[in-house]
């Protein structure tokens, strides 16, 4: 979704704007476009495509120490030059970046119009640049204030104008803003990873909150423009977290990185003497959690398929009644919201709209949400009552890898401290506890297989069209691997319940569509070879992701043996393969691994 840059300093700003836009390009973007503030007033430069182009192709005499950069997803009107921002108003003394929908855009360009004003675009953002030049304030913070207080919608903003030339102003409402202080400078971003190159000093704009940036530092404000005097706070996080490094993407790196990444999620919540796990976070005492009668989990794409994992483990640990919903279906549908139910809200970047909008609609009915989300101090985490960190690390690629792994991790320990307040015994809670403390070690077991999943991979990346099946709790193993292979590879891969397969998709079973099963070897197993016989009968061509002591009969098929853990603990195993298989289809098939076409990392608008 769109990026945000700024800077003011004393450096020559498009550079620095253009490296922070080349670190959002993960976020997916259409066009970008910078603009910069110099002796002769403001410059822009913008197109469609990406940042590369946009630097190659760059104006020689684009001076200015102050600026400000955009990559721009398109919403009002298509992708083109003119579309892209910043924008800026008639006499092009103001330059506006936006993230965000202006609901009452179409009201306000009729407005401006009647008034004589020229939209040059299609763009909701375009309004904001006008109204700031029309306001009749006579500072540029008074003058953000009148065209924001005109303005509905969600917004992360940033303004120069050339007749403040020392100051950028910026405004947050539903959309990140994160402000970086350096030696006489000052940046801004919507991700941490536009900044952590220049700076890791940093304070994250609340919504409703307004602040100046000068080289000499920042002030933050109300919309009223009262102070709120926001202080910066250090981050202990390593820069290099935020580059590719050896790998060949993002979204390998993260895939290598998941044993550490699961010991990091694990480490000192576990608590062997009792058989349980701490979660600090939760803020609710163990009366609080007994109260608990029904688990509702909401998320989105595999956050949500991760979700319907979780329940699994909550219904089997902790014999808590549980379910998981997509946060984007959930908020439209007027939901009864329960007291004796905890809402869980799952999200690796904690900025997306629909869970963020899901877990206010159900705060505002007196719901209790907690929050199973990665990146510290989101706006998810921020409305939540309570939750889990999943300390993953960064996670730059589109593809969800090892931030999902933690969630199921997280939802784990949340069953086993809940399932350990009712009715888990202590020798189950110890059996699950031992199973957590290998898996790291059996995360890397399977990582170190790459070779053989790639070429298998190099096989399914033939096929057209694929199924993905899997039974009970291999199923959301199954929703998650066909998610990994569709979104990256574009092949048109399907998720089924093995169970359902009679019930429809047989029909499409043929030579030319491979079937994934997923074949754990549980109480299911028989169950599920007896499908598998009925694909191969089909001439169905069969990748089993199984179990090695599972036996297929004379099913022919490629098998993909996964190590054994506690039956509960199985979805994250089984679905590791299918990360790799996805990764080396994409591979082979010659795509942008880490900004897959038409996705973004996080989706911010709704
Ligand atoms: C898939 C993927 C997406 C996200 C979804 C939710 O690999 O990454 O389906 O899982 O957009 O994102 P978060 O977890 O940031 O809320």
């Amino acid at each position: 979704m769109c990026g945000i840059v700024g800077y003011v300093g004393g450096q020559q700003a498009a550079p620095l704007l253009l490296e922070g836009l080349t670190r959002l390009e993960h976020r997916g973007y259409d066009s970008a476009g910078v603009a910069v503030l110099g002796p002769t007033g403001v410059k822009v430069a913008k197109r469609a495509g990406r940042v590369r182009q946009l630097s190659e192709e760059l104006p020689k005499r684009f001076a200015g120490k102050l600026g400000i950069g955009h990559t721009r997803w398109a919403t009002h009107g298509p992708a083109n030059d003119v579309n892209a921002h910043p924008h800026v108003d008639a006499s092009g003394e103001v330059a506006v970046v936006h993230n965000g929908i202006i609901d009452n855009a179409a009201a306000l360009r009729h407005r401006l119009a009647d008034q004589g004003v020229d939209l040059a675009s299609d763009t909701d953002t375009e309004v904001l640049a006008h109204l700031v030049a029309r306001s009749g304030a006579d500072t540029l913070e008074g003058k953000v204030r009148d065209a924001l207080s005109a303005i509905e919608g969600t917004y992360g903003v940033a303004v120069m104008h050339a007749d403040f030339p020392d100051r950028i102003v910026v405004a947050r409402n539903g959309s990140p803003l994160i402000i970086g202080v350096g030696d006489k400078e000052m940046h801004v971003a919507s991700d941490l990873a536009a900044l952590v190159r220049y700076t890791t000093t940093i304070a994250y704009l609340d919504d409703g909150e307004m602040a100046t940036l000068t080289a000499g530092g920042f002030t933050t404000y109300r919309q009223d423009l009262t102070s709120t005097n926001k202080t910066a706070t250090t981050l202990d996080i390593d820069p290099s977290s935020y580059d590719a490094g050896d790998h060949d993407s993002f979204m390998h790196k993260e895939m290598v990185e998941q044993p550490a990444a699961a010991e990091r999620v694990l480490r000192g919540r576990l608590d062997e003497r009792f058989g349980t796990a701490h979660l600090g976070g939760l803020n609710m005492d163990a009366r609080e959690t007994r109260a608990i009668r029904r688990v509702k989990i909401l998320g989105c794409g595999s956050a949500y398929y991760v979700g319907q994992m979780g329940a699994a483990l909550l219904e089997e640990l902790a014999r808590i009644p549980a379910d998981a919903e997509a946060a984007s279906e959930f908020r439209y549908r007027n939901p009864i919201i329960v007291s004796d139910t905890l809402y869980v809200a799952v999200s690796q970047s904690g900025e997306t709209i629909d869970t963020l909008l899901a877990v206010q609609e159900i705060r505002r009915k007196g719901g209790r949400v907690i929050g199973l989300v990665n990146v510290v101090g989101s706006a998810i985490a921020r409305e939540c009552d309570g939750g889990i960190y999943l300390h993953a690390g960064p996670e730059v690629a589109v593809a969800s890898t090892k931030a999902l792994t933690n969630m199921f991790l997280g939802f784990a320990l949340l069953a086993l401290q809940l399932g350990r307040v009712r009715d888990l015994s202590i020798a189950d809670g110890k059996r699950l506890i031992a199973g957590l403390q290998q898996l790291p070690g059996q995360l890397a077991e399977m990582l170190e297989r790459e070779d053989e999943l790639a070429a298998i991979a190099t096989s399914l990346a033939e096929a057209e069209s694929l199924f993905f099946v899997g039974r009970v709790r291999g199923f959301p193993v199954a929703r998650e691997g066909a998610q990994k292979f569709k979104e990256i590879s574009y092949r048109h891969a399907e998720a089924y319940q093995t169970s359902e397969l009679k019930h429809g998709p047989l029909a499409l079973i043929s030579e030319a569509v491979p079937t994934v099963a997923i074949v754990p070897g549980d109480e299911l197993t028989d169950r599920n070879v007896a499908a598998l016989h009925e694909i191969a009968a089909r001439r169905g061509p069969l990748v089993v992701v199984t179990h090695a002591d599972v036996d297929l009969g004379d099913v022919e098929a490629v098998r993909i043996d996964v190590p054994r853990n506690e039956r509960e603990l199985d979805p994250i195993l089984l679905t590791v393969p299918l990360q790799l298989l996805a990764y080396h289809a994409a591979l082979r098939l010659g795509h942008d691994i880490d900004k897959p076409r038409n996705l973004a990392k996080s989706v911010t608008v709704e």
